[in-house]
């Protein structure tokens, strides 16, 4: 099937004072109808700035540069400007679930009134409120609140049902489960399955490794602003290929449970060759070269040692 998203060359640099913000460098991804596509990777890696890149939200000292293409009507997100970006885009053929939905759910109208609106703005019944609050499990009794009378699992879950209203066929979930107990996570992240299996592409980003395994269907791990891997769900899960892969599944509490020692580097300092060599176990000579393909690793793992 045809891609629905095609990212290539991503990158988006923040100027500061006295230095630049290296945020997303050179990223390359594909997410086709049908499909859930999550990005992982720790805080700081870079994965919220690649989704307000895709959307047009990133704040003035940003530079983005690459290409988004979106197909069926097809438009480069990093070129169409605001304009098109807010009368065609968001809602309509990308939603966001952002990250942190508290602080930016509007908060001079209750819930009801904001799903309502916002339904109705999609050219749907505004009276499906509470159908579509349910389904993203929020109890329509809690739509007669204003967003700053919600709980963060709350303000969560109606960021999701206003990223649903117009059923677009790309969703972007910024750490969707963030706040959420675990019934809800699983609700939620079954809820954004469903979208996919009804033919809607998915990209979830999260920090989260068992919620990507539970629903993803292909898993790009992000280091310091770049793809380090990029594979099948299940081939990921069983036997990654990057050393940094393989430390964020041993981090994850039924496997070994141990973090990964040390922190990701400085984005306005990172070294000319890998990234994660100052945190690296196989780490050689020749990582002072910056490593690519789709595991970008100069020694990865392999068969037997994968999950050693
Ligand atoms: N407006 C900004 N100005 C400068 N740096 C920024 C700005 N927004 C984000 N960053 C930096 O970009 C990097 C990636 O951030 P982010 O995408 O939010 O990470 P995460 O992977 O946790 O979502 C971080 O180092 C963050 O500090
Ligand atoms: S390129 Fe070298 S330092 Fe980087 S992850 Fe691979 S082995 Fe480790
Ligand atoms: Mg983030």
């Amino acid at each position: 099937m045809t891609d629905l998203l095609t990212i290539s060359g991503l990158t988006v640099r923040f100027q500061l004072r006295d230095a630049v913000v290296e945020a997303v460098t050179d990223l390359d991804l594909t997410v086709r109808p049908g499909e859930l596509l999550a990005v992982v990777g720790e805080s700081g890696c870079g994965k919220s700035v690649l989704a307000h890149a895709l959307l047009g939200l990133l704040p003035a000292n940003a530079t983005v540069t690459g290409r988004a293409h979106l197909a069926d009507g097809p438009v480069d997100l990093l070129r169409c400007g605001e304009k098109t970006l807010a009368k065609t885009i968001r809602g309509r053929r990308i939603g966001l679930i952002p990250q942190s939905p508290a602080t930016s759910l509007t908060g001079v109208r209750r819930g009801r009134r904001l799903l309502a609106e916002t339904l109705k703005a999609h050219g749907r019944d505004p009276g499906l409120a509470d159908h579509v609050a349910e389904q993203a499990g929020l109890d329509p009794a809690d739509l007669h609140r204003y967003p700053f009378e919600l709980s963060g699992g709350m303000a969560q879950r109606l960021a999701t049902a206003l990223a649903l209203a117009g059923e677009p066929p790309l969703l972007i979930a910024d750490e969707p489960t963030g706040g959420l107990d675990r019934p809800l996570v699983e609700h939620t992240l079954d809820l954004l399955r469903s979208r996919c299996d009804g033919g809607a592409a998915v990209l979830l980003i999260t920090h989260d490794l068992a919620a990507a395994e539970r629903v993803a269907d292909t898993v790009a791990v992000m280091y310091a602003g770049r793809i380090v891997e990029h594979r099948a769900a299940d081939e990921f899960f069983r036997g990654p290929g990057h050393p940094y892969s393989r430390g964020l599944l041993n981090a994850l509490p039924d496997r070994e449970f141990r973090p990964i020692a040390g922190h990701p580097p400085m984005l306005t300092a990172l070294p000319e060759g890998c990234a994660f060599a100052a945190r690296c176990d196989r780490v050689t000579a020749a990582c002072a070269r910056r490593p690519t393909g789709t595991v970008a690793c100069h020694h990865p793992l392999t068969g037997a040692e994968v999950l050693a």
